[in-house]
């Protein structure tokens, strides 16, 4: 194995989309920024140097940090951010993980242009549990907005009401030939017939789940959130903020060339950017006026064509790759998650209330001390350790909301013994509207054992979990006016995040910590934080 040196210099630079121009923080003036490309076992470090007037930190979304917290990145949660003016380098080891994450800032909302792939080849030596693809492309979804984004959740904040959607979605940073300014033609995509490529899809939007197709093919799924999954066939992938998706493109059409689509999908009454993204696959041969086969995008509320996705996806299972599911459960979790209506008198055009989110009605305050630093050097008075395993009010999902809709406030974190397990279900409590919450969890994978519509019943509902195969993420959709079980084992001691990656949800306060401690033996606790962490 490796070490493997990048430097991330955080820049703002000019760029033009949509025929206008902005100056946007970026990673080396690049949008989406840098591939990092790592293999599994090698280590990772990455001076990132903070040229912009935000303060900075940026998240290695999905790498496991195994006992090395002080390298994952979120905001006050494991670090204080980098100021104007200097640097960190963040430290790690890829620990048991191969396939596609990606790397995002983590503060503000600066993630919708400091965003890019990590690559994590499988050990030398090591084949793919799938055929040898003849080439692989990063394919990295997001949205591009022609105001500055920081303006936007500013105005939100301000008004309690939501804020603008973006104005367009982009492929590989660009809204593609088919746009309100197809000046910019897009990416793509050049394929030879016969051959096979392997794309590597990452959702790095702020706020919208996707679909994603390739007009003229099927596309064969082989791995999630860097996990092996069983691979099957299927026309249309959705993948949310957070979330990546391997697949398999068979350039199996003689020539041609091929429109390919990413559109929103949104179950729930609220509004979306309707845009879809395109980019092209051109077949080597072809004549350059030969015109695109198009495709026309699922509509957004397509729920059905979602599900069939995710409902198709298993992990892998195989000797090589065993889905280590936790088979009994030290902590049995239960979380809603949601959105609520506070009071809020300044608010005048939320008419004295604004809008929040919260986990087991806990809307999660920032602190100004990273968790992380507070829990290592026992700085008392940052956080509390009374984050509830239940909902103080009993839940009752009946599809129309509740009366109360208030939540408290508090920094609270769950406390996990070392290598205890857990299973944990989230409730969506669709009490303002049932929406789909991509929660995720910082620091470990977790398997998807359960999900279902409606309220989770403790007692017949884990009767049909899977045990066996079920998929392993680090993202999950709770389902809009259902549920999700998840199961994981607290095998990795420190404070680790979960929030949901719609960012105006993380915003409004759906977000909390686990705390899990130190174990006994060796190789079982937190390694001290470097020298130039950061202070606040
Ligand atoms: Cu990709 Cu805490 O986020």
């Amino acid at each position: 194995c490796a070490v493997r040196h990048y430097k991330f210099d955080v820049v703002m630079k000019n760029t033009t989309r949509l025929c206008s121009s902005k100056p946007i923080v970026t990673v080396n003036g690049k949008f989406p920024g840098p591939t990092l490309y790592a293999r599994e076992d090698d280590t990772v470090l990455v001076r990132v140097v903070n040229h912009v007037k935000y303060n900075v930190s940026i998240h290695w979304h999905g790498v496991r940090q195994l006992r090395t917290g002080w390298a994952d990145g979120p905001a006050y949660i494991t670090q204080c951010p980098i100021p104007t003016g200097q640097s960190y380098v963040y430290n790690f080891t890829i620990t048991g993980q191969r396939g596609t994450l990606l790397w995002h800032a983590h503060i503000l909302w600066l993630r919708s242009t400091v965003h890019g792939a990590i690559v994590i080849l499988p050990k030398r030596g090591v084949p793919y549990p799938f055929p040898k693809p003849h080439k692989e492309a990063v394919v990295v979804l997001g949205e591009w907005w022609k105001s500055d984004t920081e303006a936007v959740i500013n105005e939100a904040l301000k008004s309690g009401l939501a804020p603008n959607v973006s104005d367009a979605h982009t492929i590989n940073g660009h809204p593609g030939p088919i746009s309100s300014c197809p000046s910019q033609r897009g990416f793509t995509l050049a394929v030879e017939n016969g051959k096979t490529y392997l794309l590597r899809l990452i959702n790095a939007a702020l706020n919208e789940e996707l679909f994603f197709k390739i007009a003229g093919h099927k596309l064969t799924v082989v791995e999630v959130d860097a996990t092996y999954v069983k691979p099957f066939k299927i026309d249309t992938v959705v993948i949310a903020p957070g979330q990546t998706t391997n697949v398999l493109l068979s350039a199996d059409q003689s020539s041609g060339k091929y429109l390919v689509a990413a559109s929103p999908f949104m179950d729930a009454p609220v509004a979306v950017d309707n845009l879809t993204a395109t980019a092209t696959v051109h077949y080597s041969g072809t004549l350059a006026n030969t015109p695109t086969t198009l495709t026309a995008p699922p509509p957004k509320n397509a729920t059905a064509v979602a599900n069939n996705f995710i409902n198709s996806l298993r992990a892998l299972n195989s000797k090589q790759f065993p889905a280590l599911v936790p088979q009994t459960i030290d902590h049995n979790l239960y979380f809603t998650v949601g959105l609520g209506i506070n009071p809020c008198p300044t608010c005048k055009a939320g008419n004295g209330s604004r809008v929040v989110a919260s986990v087991n009605n806990v809307t999660f305050t920032m602190p100004t001390t990273a968790l992380l630093q507070a829990h290592f050097f026992n700085i008392s008075g940052v956080f509390t350790t009374d984050f509830p395993a239940n909902p103080p009010h009993k839940f009752n999902y009946s599809g129309t909301p509740p009366t109360n809709l208030q939540t408290t406030t508090g920094t609270k974190v769950f406390r996990l013994a070392y290598n205890s397990t857990v299973q944990l279900v989230l409730q969506d409590t669709g009490i303002i509207a049932p929406e789909n919450h991509p929660v995720h969890l910082h620091g470990f994978n977790f398997f998807t054992v359960g999900k279902g519509l409606g309220n989770y019943n403790p007692k017949t509902d884990p009767q049909n979990f899977n045990l066996v195969d079920p998929v392993e993420r680090n993202t999950i959709g709770v389902p809009a006016g259902g549920w999700v079980a998840i199961r994981f084992r607290a095998d990795n001691p420190g404070v680790w995040f979960m929030h949901c990656h719609l960012e105006v949800h993380t915003t409004w306060g759906l977000k909390m910590a686990f705390l899990v401690e130190n174990g006994k033996g060796p190789n079982q606790s937190l390694v001290p934080p470097p020298s130039d962490l950061p202070k606040c």
